[in-house]
């Protein structure tokens, strides 16, 4: 701790330095603060940087949204760059500003609902796997099956046509280990860098074959341009091209995975489910998004999941600027943590924290605004799959939940892992069975 930096005036928090990483043991450790000193905790890192834990839903609110400009991405991230690059999710300042401008118009309605149709063959091809398990009489590993949905779905929707002609071609899918490997060390990195070379190698025929009409990502990327009329460099656009793959498919699957298995625990919350479903989606043929918008029930059950089990669990920033949070100063450099999950979990904005209950989330409920919920976060920053992915899951609980039910095998919750994203610590395994 600096001279200038003891003047500051400081929330309290405890004497000795705290180790903080993305793990398992910092909720534990970020838990016991918030229990000891309230909402608003400092503290100093092994490294001397001061850190503080913000556990207040105005001053999250404030540091995502109001004063977002005074932040910056903070610790963790230099293992997320390593896998990613300077991509979306990474970068910062005017390099971030222009590649969200830039990429922005790709994620409108209208260019998601194009790829509704991905989102339904993705279901088909899951429906006829599921139907085969069931056949044999063998369980379903929903953790694996829903990752290998959000994978298909995301890596179709960037390539089109090249998925079956240069992925799936190189034998098991080459990004297949993205999801498999929660690791992330040095055998990750290479790999990654294979498969860099092989988006390379996509991306230059498609630059070849200009005359070639694709609706994808990928063909969305290659054409956008700053405001300078200038497109991605080939580094640039590799580094968006990882960073949509892997936050385009992890978060979801991890969300589908958790609902299925709430979904087996509670049959009062899924027979509403498959009413809905088939009411609203009463075959294929009926999916569109004005009616899998309509599927309100649906949303709030997934709402209400990702208040559970945020995939994002934690966010780190790195004040750049001073700024002051409730009575305190944050000097530059400070670190800032934040947990949708600690938030989403904290009984005075949810009573009754640990209970499944999508009735939260019903639309009229105007109190709702005011309770801290940022599973996709907030502000310029905010997620820019919230709607796709709300779609992507949607239509997969609209055409799955009225063909299989999926039963318990067994009634242990099951633990949490604690990384870059939150998952189950083991593989979820149910009962399927044709309704
Ligand atoms: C349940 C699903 C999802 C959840 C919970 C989720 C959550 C998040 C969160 C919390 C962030 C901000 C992280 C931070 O600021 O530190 C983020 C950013 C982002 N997400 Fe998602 N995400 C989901 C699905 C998707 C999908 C399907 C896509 C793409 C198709 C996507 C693309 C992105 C991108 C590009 C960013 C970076 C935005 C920026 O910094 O400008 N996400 N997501």
């Amino acid at each position: 701790m600096t001279e200038a930096q003891l003047a500051y005036r400081r929330p309290p928090g405890p004497d000795q330095t705290i180790t903080l990483g993305i793990d398992q043991e910092t909720l534990a450790t970020l838990e016991a603060l918030q229990r000891e000193f309230g909402d608003m905790v400092s503290m100093t890192r092994p490294n001397g940087r001061l850190a503080y834990f913000v556990n207040d839903a105005d001053e999250v609110r404030r540091i995502l949204v109001r004063r977002h400009s005074k932040y910056r991405k903070g610790p963790g991230f230099e293992r997320v760059k390593m896998l990613l690059g300077n991509g979306l999710i990474v970068s910062d300042g005017d390099v971030w500003r222009r590649a969200r401008t830039m990429i922005q118009p790709a994620f409108s309605r209208q260019n998601v609902h194009r790829l509704m149709t991905v989102m339904v063959e993705c279901c088909d091809r899951r429906a006829a796997r599921w139907g085969d398990l069931v056949a044999r009489g063998e369980n379903v590993n929903i953790t694996e099956e829903t990752s290998d949905f959000a994978l298909e779905l995301i890596l179709i929707s960037i390539f089109g046509s090249d998925y079956e002609r240069r992925i799936v071609t190189q034998g098991e899918n080459p990004f297949a280990f993205l999801s498999r490997d929660s690791t992330r060390d040095l055998g990750v990195v290479l790999k990654v860098r294979k498969l860099r070379e092989l988006l390379m190698s996509i991306i230059d025929d498609r630059r070849g074959a200009a005359g070639e009409n694709h609706f994808d990502f990928l063909s969305m990327y290659i054409k956008a341009v700053d405001k300078k009329g200038e497109p991605f460099t080939d580094a640039e656009l590799l580094d968006e091209l990882m960073t949509l793959i892997v936050a385009g498919f992890e978060t979801s699957a991890n969300t589908l995975n958790w609902v299925w298995y709430l979904i087996a625990k509670h049959p009062d919350i899924e027979k509403k489910l498959v009413d809905e479903a088939a009411r609203i989606l009463p075959g294929v043929s009926a999916v569109n998004a004005d009616a899998v918008n309509a599927m309100t029930y649906t949303q709030q059950t997934l709402e209400e999941a990702l208040r559970l089990y945020p995939p994002v669990w934690l966010f780190t920033r790195r004040a750049h600027d001073e700024d002051e949070l409730d009575d305190y100063d944050v000097p530059p450099g400070t670190d800032i943590y934040l947990s949708p999950f600690i938030l989403h979990r904290t009984e005075r904005y949810w009573p009754d924290p640990d209970t499944f209950d999508p009735e939260r989330f019903e639309p009229s409920d105007k109190a709702s605004k005011d309770r801290p919920y940022f599973p996709f976060s907030l502000g310029p920053r905010r997620c820019l799959g919230e709607y796709f992915s709300f779609l992507e899951m949607k239509v997969h609980l609209g055409l799955l939940l009225p063909r299989f039910r999926m039963r318990l095998l067994d009634e242990k919750e099951p633990g949490l892992e604690l990384g870059i994203n939150l998952r189950s610590a083991t593989d979820i395994y149910l009962q399927p069975e044709e309704r």
